[in-house]
């Protein structure tokens, strides 16, 4: 790579001046192994500080060596994305708009399809069921090939569930419970297996983790998805470092995808880089495998034809874009997929939510007090600055984070209604909005936290063991 000269690098986009600052610092490195004149060294480390300070000015972000700046990196988000879009993929989520990421463009970009009234009506006629709050709240908002599942369904043909969580951290807060709490409402109505992979070793490939500490990670999550309420003889958990050992049916799979992929194509999906370690560059063949029947052969009996229906964020989506392609290659049945739309940080749907700051969430460990204290102090307000304006001019719920994780747990239609129409016209305050939250978080953690603490090892352990589930195949 050619020198830049200070000054050059103002002009070069984030991933460039990434790029520009890995190829300095491999220069320093290499000036210092051949232990060159020390000016010349000198000069070098000038220039990668003033690198690393244009790549903070322009990013925003410290340079952190095996981490380019995924925000920037033109992946998934496909032609026609400009400055001021929505950013996702997997590792970034990036609005500028306080009522949160436009969904209805993210499908369009995506190339999925929207879960409209027609397809709601279709689940409830062909299960017999009023269709989940998530569903009629438009919380899960997109799909890939849900119609085909429905007529699997109707025509008595198998399918099963996957989803999954990476465990980046023993602590879960409410929002980690959204796809778990909709997976388990759509097991129920379909009576259909369920595998949950948790990604113990993509978190020890992107976090500064040990792999002892990801899987022990994996294990305290696994108490809190078992917690939602799991039949444990229609459901499989497995952490990827523990199963793919137990497994060469999975591994092989994995291989098969893993030969099906280049590296251009996850460069393109993934925003991968030449200086990315390999384990992460392989990664997605990792999550894309258990879409496939036969990486479980004691669930499914070797069968290979057993479609595959994926709940999860719309984050994930580049995984399954990728599984999706590969799969008619290798002789799979493409998996569906249902979408969720992502779950607010309390300060706002603009900003991430991270399991380090323990102000931007409700995590399931809180208690009472704590869950009050956060929602009152941080929960970010689509009310108005004095109660004269607020009853004058009224809130707006767009806006406002209480209103929004009302949406998602409260799950009376027309008290939520009543709260929208008294907030939006000035007769509900804040602080009354707030009440109602608070009221409905505690007992529903509490609850969470009671069920938690029932979770054996041995019960773990059950969840965990490959074995055959209380379906014949
Ligand atoms: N990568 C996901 C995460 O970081 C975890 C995951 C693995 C997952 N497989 C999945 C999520 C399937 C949804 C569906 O959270």
């Amino acid at each position: 790579m050619a020198n830049v000269q200070i000054g050059d690098c103002c002009s070069l986009n984030p991933l460039e001046l990434y790029e520009q600052v890995t190829a300095q610092g491999e220069k320093v490195r290499a000036l210092k192994t051949e232990k060159a004149p020390k000016d010349e060294i000198d000069d070098a480390v000038k220039l990668l500080l003033s690198l690393k300070l244009s790549y903070k000015t322009s990013t925003g972000q410290e340079y952190k060596a095996g981490s380019p700046p995924t925000d920037f990196t033109p992946v998934s988000n496909g032609p026609g994305s400009t400055e001021d879009d929505d950013f996702v993929d997997p590792w970034t989520v990036q609005t500028s708009n306080a009522k949160g990421v436009d969904y209805d463009k993210l499908i369009v970009r995506f190339g999925s399809s929207k879960i409209d009234k027609d397809l709601i009506n279709r689940i409830e006629r062909v299960t017999g069921h009023k269709p989940h709050h998530f569903l009629r709240r438009g919380i899960f908002f997109s799909h890939r090939d849900m119609n085909q599942i429905l007529d699997a369904y109707e025509n008595k043909k198998p399918f099963y569930l996957y989803t999954g969580r990476g465990p980046s951290s023993e602590a879960m807060h409410v929002g980690h419970l959204i796809p778990f709490i909709f997976t388990k409402w759509l097991q129920e109505v379909f009576n259909v297996p369920l595998v949950i992979q948790l990604t113990d070793d993509e978190k020890y490939l992107w976090k500064d983790l040990t792999v002892e500490k990801a899987y022990q990670y994996a294990i305290e999550n696994v108490k809190d998805i078992i917690a939602c309420g799991f039949d444990v003889n229609k459901t499989f958990i497995f952490s990827d470092l523990h199963y793919l050992g137990q497994s060469p049916e999975f591994y092989k799979n994995i291989v098969k995808i893993q030969k099906h992929v280049t590296f251009n194509q996850v460069k393109g999906i993934f925003g991968f880089t030449d200086s990315d370690c390999i384990g992460k560059i392989s990664f997605p063949a990792i999550q894309a495998a258990p879409s496939f029947s036969t990486s479980f052969p004691h669930i499914f009996n070797s069968k290979k034809d057993i479609q595959c229906l994926i709940p999860c964020a719309i984050d994930q989506d580049p995984y399954f874009r990728m599984t999706r392609d590969v799969a008619p290659r290798i002789g799979y049945p493409k998996p569906a997929l249902l979408h969720s739309i992502f779950f607010p940080a309390l300060q706002g749907a603009q900003t991430k939510m991270s399991a380090s700051d323990p102000n931007s969430s409700i995590f399931l460990t809180d208690t009472p007090k704590q869950i009050k204290t956060k929602i009152n102090k941080h929960a970010f307000s689509g009310g108005k600055d004095t109660v004269e304006e607020h009853r004058k001019y009224g809130g707006n719920c767009d806006v406002d984070v209480s209103y929004m994780y009302l949406t998602f747990f409260l799950e009376d239609d027309d008290k939520l209604e009543q709260i929208k129409q008294a907030y939006t016209s000035g007769a509900l305050l804040t602080g009354e909005l707030k009440k109602t939250l608070i009221e409905t978080l505690q007992p529903m953690i509490a609850t969470h936290q009671q069920r938690r603490k029932q979770i054996t090892e041995e019960m773990v352990k059950e969840f965990m063991t490959p074995r055959k589930l209380a379906f014949d195949f």
